[in-house]
């Protein structure tokens, strides 16, 4: 048994949540941020901890008050140290060392990019990791921050097979709002925007996967490049503008559909390709970008039927504390517990194991 308050402040959504048993969210609370960065057209590090100075408190006391217990009921707190922004982490890894020490509860540091696999398993999910037939899984973790294929064996041994070698997909859709004059983030509205498009309308590169007749480069197989989907729109609005002048209405429509459209098709045929592979049974798709109605839509289509999907619900696709505090109850149960002088870092480091794979031990 466990009930574990996680608290998340990677980024741009200062969260709590309480889960018991590393599944069942009891008190779950997002504030997001996005309209204080929406006028610069992404995030600011600086100015999003001091959101997240506002925002730690009233979050805190929803998620405790929705779940019905006080910090005298937990047995933990565990709080996302890294990779994120520097100046966002620090806030929520202070405020959690602070109720550490304060009720004397055990402190659990948590990765954010594992926290947004185990996201998927959430709300009844777990059962299945305990499961020697789920695996191995494939995890495409997609967000404004990665875009990468984690390997995970029935060991809980993990290994990164594919990788974004410049940008991030959900980077490449902010940043193609921004050009398109979309507004902030752009995921969502680059999606809404999609809707009335056609996505064959206009072409725009598949990046490593051999598509414009080049031989992909063997270690690049599973890779991921978005960079050149960015320059190409970038071309794109130049020739436009100067036929047509303004680019609206179905011309924008088109564009942000063939965009679109560019990105899913690489991340469905890089993610099919591993499935392949390696003989996965389970591929969860997880973090921002995974809340995208096509991507959700066409992956199955793409995966050989012998891979089980596994979609995070919206709600834990995007940055939430659920997904630390379940994540959490595997450190617990084995009582691996952080220090309370651990820093907070800002990039993803080497990932070899999951805490969530127990049937071996
Ligand atoms: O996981 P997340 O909340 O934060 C990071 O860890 O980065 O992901 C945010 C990213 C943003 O790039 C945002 O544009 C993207 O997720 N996103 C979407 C959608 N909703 C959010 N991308 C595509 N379609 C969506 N519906
Ligand atoms: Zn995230």
């Amino acid at each position: 048994m466990s009930l574990i308050l996680g608290i998340e402040s990677s980024c741009d959504e200062t969260a709590a949540a309480v889960v018991k048993d590393g599944s069942q969210v009891l008190g779950d609370c997002v504030a997001s941020q996005i309209a204080r960065h929406a006028a610069h057209g992404g995030v600011v590090p600086e100015l999003a901890a001091r959101e997240h100075l506002v925002a730690a408190r009233p979050v805190l006391e929803t998620a405790l008050k929705n779940a019905g217990v006080t910090f005298a009921d937990l047995d933990a707190v565990a709080v996302t140290n890294g990779p994120g922004l520097m100046p966002a982490l620090l806030v929520g890894l202070n405020l959690a060392k602070g109720i550490a020490i304060g009720h004397n509860l055990p402190f659990i540091g948590i990765n954010h990019f594992i926290a947004h696999i185990y996201a998927s398993f959430l709300d009844g999910g777990a059962a299945d990791l305990q499961k020697k037939e789920t695996y191995p899984i494939l995890a495409l973790v997609v967000s404004g921050g990665h875009t990468a294929l984690l390997l995970i064996d029935a060991e809980g041994q993990a290994r990164l097979v594919g990788t974004t070698i410049d940008d991030a997909a959900g980077e490449a859709l902010d940043k193609a709002a921004k050009m398109l004059d979309l507004g902030y983030p752009g995921g969502p509205v680059i999606q809404k925007t999609a809707e009335s498009g056609d996505p064959l309308k206009y072409h725009f590169p598949r990046p490593l996967t051999g598509g414009s007749g080049k031989a992909v480069a063997a270690q690049h197989k599973l890779n991921f490049s978005f960079s050149g989907v960015k320059t190409a729109l970038l071309y794109h609005i130049r020739r436009l503008e100067e036929a047509d002048g303004k680019l609206e209405g179905q011309v924008l429509y088109d564009t942000a559909a063939s965009y679109q459209e560019a990105i899913v098709d690489v991340l469905c045929r890089k993610t099919a390709m591993a499935a392949k592979e390696y003989n996965v049974r389970t591929v969860v798709l997880c973090g921002g970008v995974a809340c995208n109605s096509v991507l959700r839509e066409r992956l199955p289509e793409a995966l050989p039927n012998t891979a089980n999907l596994r979609l995070a619900e919206r709600k834990y696709c995007t940055d939430n504390a659920a997904m630390v505090g379940g994540l959490a109850h595997y450190y617990f149960a084995k009582g691996e517990f952080t220090p309370l002088d651990v820093d907070a870092f800002a990039r993803l480091p080497v990932i070899s194991k999951v805490p969530f794979v127990n049937f071996t031990k």
